[in-house]
């Protein structure tokens, strides 16, 4: 499989083979650190959007394996304030960089910015769209700490409707025979687009609006942020903002192994008496950015195959 030149835009661009190729990658990369593998390489970081850990992993990924990086981490300081276009802003990029990050609030902004640039484009989330590097840092924490992808029972509660993480997530597990518990209220539920999409594949699924119930039967439980910055209304984020919030009395009954993710930041979703539990996963999840983008920078950069 060749990743040359390629760019990294939605999940929906790859199969199975190339997802469980991408997971093996990143395992070859953290158990063979090279700290040359990327010398010379220069890396775009373009953030039109706030970001914490995605930045930060991309930037230390790149800077371990070698590499250098320049960006932004606001629109704010840059010339889209004058009244440039995302095209030509790409444009410019370039011709400074060999490959490109790019966080964006639009939904298909990376996609145009793949046309724009001869470099590789990785998207680091459009909008509510997608946001496929979190969801291959997902599956190579699933991985890692359930040992398997086949057959889990996944949990995924909170905004449904906004997160691309989870938009991008179910997907990505759908080629994996999943059961899939979509815990949300009813106006931040999955959108029947992706719930189309699994009933086609024959996937099943449950929607229901209460956690505690579904605890005993989920392998891994996916918590999100009810997203203030994504909701048109902000009296609509009121009513819904710590609809959910996991603490120790909501594990209650849940199955042995059981794992929580989060692709994090919180915002009050899990308790923090959770963290030091066998059931808390979030952190090492967002640590797995590190490898995972690594094998995504050396692939398309054709440093690795
Ligand atoms: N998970 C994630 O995308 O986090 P940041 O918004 O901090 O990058």
């Amino acid at each position: 499989m060749d990743f040359k030149g390629r760019d990294i835009i939605s999940i929906y661009d790859f199969s199975k083979a190339e997802l469980l190729y991408l997971l093996k990658a990143a395992k070859q990369v953290e158990d063979r650190p090279n700290s040359a593998l990327l010398k010379g390489r220069i890396m775009a970081a373009l953030f039109f959007e706030p970001s914490t850990r995605t930045r930060l992993s991309f930037t230390s990924a790149m800077e371990q394996l070698g590499g250098q990086v320049l960006g932004f981490s606001s629109s704010a300081v840059t010339s889209t304030e004058k009244g440039e276009s995302l095209w030509d802003t790409i444009k410019m990029t370039e011709q400074y960089a060999d490959i490109i990050a790019i966080r964006h609030p639009l939904e298909g902004s990376a996609r145009l910015a793949a046309e724009a640039a001869k470099v590789p484009v990785i998207n680091a989330g459009d909008g509510s769209n997608q946001h496929p590097t979190q969801t291959l840092l997902d599956l190579y924490t699933i991985q890692k700490t359930k040992g398997k992808l086949e057959g889990l029972h996944i949990g995924i509660v909170g905004d449904l409707k906004y997160g691309r993480t989870v938009h991008s997530l179910v997907i990505a597990l759908s080629h994996f025979n999943p059961t899939f518990y979509f815990i949300s209220p009813q106006s931040l539920s999955m959108p029947e687009n992706y719930l189309a999409e699994l009933r086609e594949k024959k996937i099943r699924y449950f929607e229901t609006a209460e956690i505690t119930h579904t605890m005993p039967r989920l392998d891994v439980l996916y918590a999100t942020r009810i997203q203030k910055e994504r909701f048109p209304d902000a009296l609509e984020y009121e009513k819904h903002k710590g609809a959910y919030k996991i603490t120790k009395a909501t594990l209650k009954n849940a199955k042995e192994g059981l794992k929580i993710m989060h692709p994090l930041p919180r915002v009050g979703e899990i308790d923090p008496e959770i963290d030091s539990t066998e059931y808390a996963v979030y952190f090492q999840q967002a640590g797995n950015g590190i490898p995972v983008r690594k094998a995504l920078l050396s692939l398309c950069l054709g440093a690795i195959k």
